[in-house]
């Protein structure tokens, strides 16, 4: 009889280990380590007190308020026991460990940001797991510094509200980087106070194309805009800084500029009227490389940018420059001659770098496309390679710093099925949830260059998302899978994704997020 009840603890007691041990692993990114113990639970309630760390106190504050909806309000306090904060500065910059026992959970950071990511995993384990914390220790950091996702506002346009929703769900997945795409062809959306032209002018376009194809009926015949005041680009920063996310902005030059060229045709080579774009690819219309007036503009601009933003790096675009407009112009030709500069692509290497120069000497430096390359731009110029990896990994092995976008991967804009079956019309493409969870951003660098890739990002270009619920349906779950790559490259593990992307899918529903159904339907 003894026996027999010794059999069906022991039964029981294997059955709640596993639970446990089960649901302990579902966190996404994965840490780098985790131990638990089979002995009971914290469970955090409404009672649960958060006590800060006085010197660091807005991790808690946001965790309080990423939770109000489950917990209403929490009871912050400066002591006293629940889920306590502190920093330990040996601990890698943005790495945490929580230890859980009978007490309560202690969070460590080894800066706010790390303490910040540790309340991320704890939300998660909260939420997925109805406030259950399994005793035991959870050690992290991440494996690369740089962890993007980029917003193209130019195509379509993205209120304060979902900017900041963009920012929410990006720092549950422990990004720190928003690559704000602010200026293109087809609307300018940040306000410049000495051009008010770029708003005014720059920011509405007459319609938009709807459908692939050229015919008229394509087009709404919708006049479509938007644009941010500097007060409301403000109050993103520091959201986004509240964060832990350091938003990069973007100011396309020298091509990607119709808008800019509506607003101000003394920007362009033949200074003739055109309109803010209504097509999407790649127009012939840019910003005339020749004339003095054009640098100043950048510089004026610039000056306005780098006040309203704090990011050590500001993108520069660089992308897609036909040079058409530049071999016709005596302004451009003369540059040319005067600088010594053999063909047009050195004439962008020559924008490029004068430009560098500039934001080098307010203490800023430069991000750029990968064409920047072309141009002959020195190394302190970070590359965004997003042609292909084997870009990304020339840039990387010449010396420069380098953020991987690679085509088709990183192209969160592309379908996620290969039957494209419910998905809507998108811009092309192929890329579902395994291609980017298996992907390698290390293939093909030598050893020694795999130091200069600071980091991933996605691309979410909104050519056919003008809503914010398709792009949360374009990133969801494929970050999740980014994510990994992002900040546990080296940690993936093909059999447990899945169960742990079932769990983040009651964490988005949770948060109302949206995401593509197809990953979890085992749709390709
Ligand atoms: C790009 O996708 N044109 C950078
Ligand atoms: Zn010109």
């Amino acid at each position: 009889m003894k026996s027999v009840k010794a059999f069906l603890m022991l039964a029981i007691a294997t059955i709640l280990t596993f639970t446990v041990s089960a649901r302990e692993l579902n966190i996404v990114p994965q840490p780098t380590y985790i131990n638990i113990e089979e002995t009971g639970d914290y469970v955090v309630t409404a009672k649960t007190r958060v006590i800060l760390d006085v010197a660091h106190p807005n991790p808690a504050y946001r965790f309080v308020e990423d939770l109000s909806h489950i917990y209403g309000v929490m009871k912050v306090a400066k002591r006293g026991k629940g889920i306590t904060l502190s920093v330990d500065n040996s601990l890698h910059n943005e790495g945490y460990t929580i230890t859980t026992t009978a007490e309560g959970i202690a969070i460590v950071g080894g800066s706010e940001a790390g303490m910040y990511y540790g309340l991320q995993t704890l939300r998660q384990i909260i939420i997925t797991n109805e406030g259950r914390v399994p005793y035991g220790v959870i050690r992290d950091e991440p494996s690369f510094d740089y962890r993007g996702a980029h917003l193209d506002v130019s195509r379509h346009f993205f209120s304060v509200a979902d900017v900041k929703r963009y920012i929410d769900i990006l720092a549950a997945h422990k990004l720190n980087r928003l690559h704000w795409h602010l200026t293109d062809d087809q609307g300018w959306r940040i306000e410049i106070k000495a051009y008010p032209e770029l708003i005014d002018k720059g920011s509405m376009r007459k319609e938009t194309l709807i459908g692939h194809g050229l015919e008229p009926k394509w087009w709404d015949g919708e006049p479509y805009g938007g644009y941010y005041t500097q007060a409301e680009i403000r109050d993103i920063v520091e959201y986004a800084s509240s964060r832990y996310i350091t938003i990069i902005p973007e100011i396309e030059m020298p091509g990607h500029s119709q808008a800019a060229l509506h607003a101000l045709p003394w920007l362009g080579c033949q200074e003739q009227d055109v309109e803010v774009w209504t097509m999407w690819g790649v127009t012939p219309e840019v910003l005339c490389a020749g004339k003095e007036s054009t640098y100043t503009f950048l510089e004026n601009v610039l000056k306005e940018v780098i006040d309203l933003f704090p990011s050590e790096l500001i993108h520069i675009g660089g992308d897609e420059c036909p040079k058409d407009r530049w071999k016709e112009c005596e302004h451009c030709q003369a540059m040319m001659k005067a600088q010594g500069l053999e063909n047009e692509e050195e004439l962008q290497g020559y924008l490029v770098t004068r430009i560098e120069k500039f934001l080098n000497g307010h203490g800023r430096r430069i991000i750029g496309w990968d064409e920047i390359l072309e141009g002959g731009v020195t190394p302190t110029a970070t590359v965004m390679a997003w042609r292909g990896a084997k870009i990304g990994a020339y840039a990387a092995e010449h010396g420069h710093e380098v953020v991987m976008v690679p085509l088709p991967i990183c192209y969160f804009d592309f379908y996620q099925t290969e039957s494209r079956e419910g998905e809507g019309l998108h811009i092309g493409g192929h890329i579902n949830f395994e291609k980017v969870y298996s992907w390698d951003p290390f293939e093909g660098i030598s050893e020694e260059a795999r130091k200069n890739i600071i980091g991933v990002q996605c691309n979410l270009w909104s050519e056919y998302l003008n809503n914010l619920k398709m792009v949360e349906i374009q990133l969801l779950p494929r970050l999740g899978a980014l994510s990994e790559v992002q900040w546990s490259v080296d940690r993936r593990n093909e059999d447990t994704i899945r169960q742990k992307m079932e769990s983040m899918r009651k964490f988005y529903d949770a948060y109302g997020w949206h995401y593509a159904p197809y990953y979890f339907e085992g749709r390709k």
